[in-house]
C-alpha cells in the first residue's frame, strides 16, 4: 500500500501539500508581449484554492519563435519573469505549488488559435505575423507548414532557450519547471522516427534521437535551483507504426534519471496528425505505461489522462501505481475539483469558504 493522495510529496526541498495536481493546459489567453493577463491570474488562482497540490502552469514558450501561438504564455525574459509573480505569488500564498511547464513548439509553431478557422490546420502566413517553424526534418505536420530542418545552430539555441527560460522560471517565483518532452512539440520531434529522419548525430538510433532532450535535460538541471525539482512530461509511446514504443521510452527514462530529473509526468500520442495516434479516450489511460516507467527507473511518476474522479486518483496512489496524479479537463469543468470530494476535511478548505461546508452551523 502506498500513501493516500491527501499526504505531501517531498521532491528536493520542495513540499508538495497533496498529490492530486494541474496538468499545464494552454490558455491561449496571453498578450503578444507573452505576458500573463487577468485571466491567467483568475483561472490559476482559482484552481489553487481549489486545492490541488501543484499548479503546473501551462506550456510557456522559451523563445519568441518557440511559441504554438501569438496567444501563448512566455517566459524569456525578465518583464515576462517579473509578471508571472503575481500568479507564483498568489498561488503560493495558499500553500499551493507553482510550477511552469517550458516548450518550444518546433513544426508545430506558428498555428492559428484553436478557436479561430479550423485551429492547429491552420499555419499563420509571415505577412499575418506568423513565423517560420524548424523541426528535426523538413516534413510538415498534418496541414500545418513544413518546417526548415534545424542546423546545429538552432539546436545549440534551444539548448540555451530551455536554460535561460529556467533560470526565468525561477526568477519568477516558480519552485517547479517541468520540460515538455511530449505532444509532438520539439522535443519530441527529435526523438520520435515518424518526425526524425535527420542522418546525423541527432538522427537514427534511439541515442541520437534523444540527444537533444537529454542536452535539454541537464542544461535545464544545471539552471535551476538544486533544492527545486525539474519534471519531464514523456510519451510512452506514439502510437503509430515505426513510433517510439514503450521499452524505447524506458530507455529514455532511464536517461532523464542519470540527468537528475525529478519526476515523469506521464502521456502519450500527438507527434503525427492521424487521429489513431491520439492516447484512446479511456480511463486512467496512462497508469500502466507510468507504473512501468516507475518500476524501470525508480523515479516518482505522475500520470495524466482520464482521471476525472478522486476515488480514481485516490487508488492510483495508494495503490502504489502512481506518486501523484495530474488532473486536466476535469479541472476546466470545476475548479474545486480537488476540493469537493473532502469536506470533511476543513483544514483543506479556505478560511474564508470554512462557512460553507455541511458541518458548520449557519452564522450571521
Ligand atoms: C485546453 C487544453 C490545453 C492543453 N494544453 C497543454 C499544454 O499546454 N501542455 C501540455 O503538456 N498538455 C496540454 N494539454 C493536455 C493536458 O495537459 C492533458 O494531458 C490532457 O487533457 C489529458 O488529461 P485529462 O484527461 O485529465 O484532460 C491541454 C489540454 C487541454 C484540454
Amino acid at each position: 500500500m502506498g500513501p493516500t493522495s491527501s499526504q505531501p510529496l517531498r521532491l528536493r526541498d520542495v513540499t508538495v501539500p497533496n498529490r492530486v495536481w494541474m496538468s499545464p493546459m494552454a490558455q491561449y489567453a496571453a498578450g503578444s508581449d507573452g505576458k500573463p493577463t487577468d485571466w491567467h491570474l483568475v483561472h490559476y488562482g482559482a484552481r489553487a484554492v481549489g486545492g490541488v497540490g501543484l499548479v503546473m502552469v501551462e506550456a510557456n514558450a522559451v523563445g519568441p519563435l518557440h511559441r504554438t501561438t501569438s496567444a501563448d504564455l512566455g517566459i524569456w525574459n525578465e518583464e515576462q519573469a517579473a509578471a508571472h509573480r503575481r500568479l507564483t505569488s498568489f498561488i503560493r500564498e495558499r500553500g499551493t505549488v507553482a510550477g511552469i511547464q517550458l516548450q518550444a513548439a518546433g513544426r508545430k509553431g506558428s498555428h492559428q488559435l484553436p478557436w479561430v478557422g479550423a485551429g492547429q490546420n491552420g499555419s499563420v502566413s509571415a505577412a499575418d505575423g506568423g513565423w517560420r517553424t524548424f523541426g528535426p526534418s523538413p516534413v510538415a505536420f498534418g496541414e500545418l507548414n513544413a518546417p526548415r530542418e534545424a542546423g546545429r545552430a538552432d539546436i545549440d539555441e534551444a539548448v540555451e532557450a530551455f536554460a535561460h527560460a529556467a533560470r526565468m522560471a525561477d526568477l519568477a517565483g516558480y519552485q517547479v519547471v517541468e520540460i515538455q518532452a511530449s505532444h509532438g512539440y520539439l522535443l519530441h520531434e527529435f526523438l520520435s522516427p515518424l518526425s526524425n529522419h535527420r542522418t546525423d548525430e541527432y538522427g537514427g538510433s534511439p541515442e541520437n534521437r534523444m540527444r537533444l532532450a537529454l542536452r535539454v535535460a541537464r542544461a535545464v538541471r544545471e539552471a535551476f535551483p538544486a533544492r527545486k525539482p525539474v519534471f519531464v512530461r514523456i510519451t510512452a509511446t506514439d502510437w503509430a507504426e515505426g513510433g517510439i514504443p514503450i521499452d524505447e521510452a524506458a530507455l529514455f527514462a532511464k536517461e532523464l534519471a542519470a540527468a537528475g530529473i525529478d519526476l515523469l509526468d506521464v502521456t502519450s500520442g500527438l507527434v503525427v496528425r492521424d487521429q489513431a495516434a491520439r492516447p484512446p479516450a479511456r480511463e486512467a489511460v496512462h497508469a500502466e505505461f507510468a507504473a512501468t516507467l516507475r518500476n524501470a527507473t525508480g523515479l516518482p511518476v505522475a500520470p495524466v489522462g482520464g482521471i476525472g474522479d478522486l476515488s480514481l486518483a485516490e487508488r492510483l496512489v495508494s495503490s502504489g501505481q502512481a506518486d501523484a496524479v495530474m488532473v486536466g479537463r476535469p479541472l476546466l469543468r470545476d475548479p474545486y475539483f480537488a476540493l469537493r470530494e473532502r469536506p470533511a476535511d476543513p483544514a483543506a478548505w479556505p478560511r474564508q469558504y470554512q462557512r460553507a461546508l455541511p458541518h458548520r452551523a449557519l452564522g450571521g
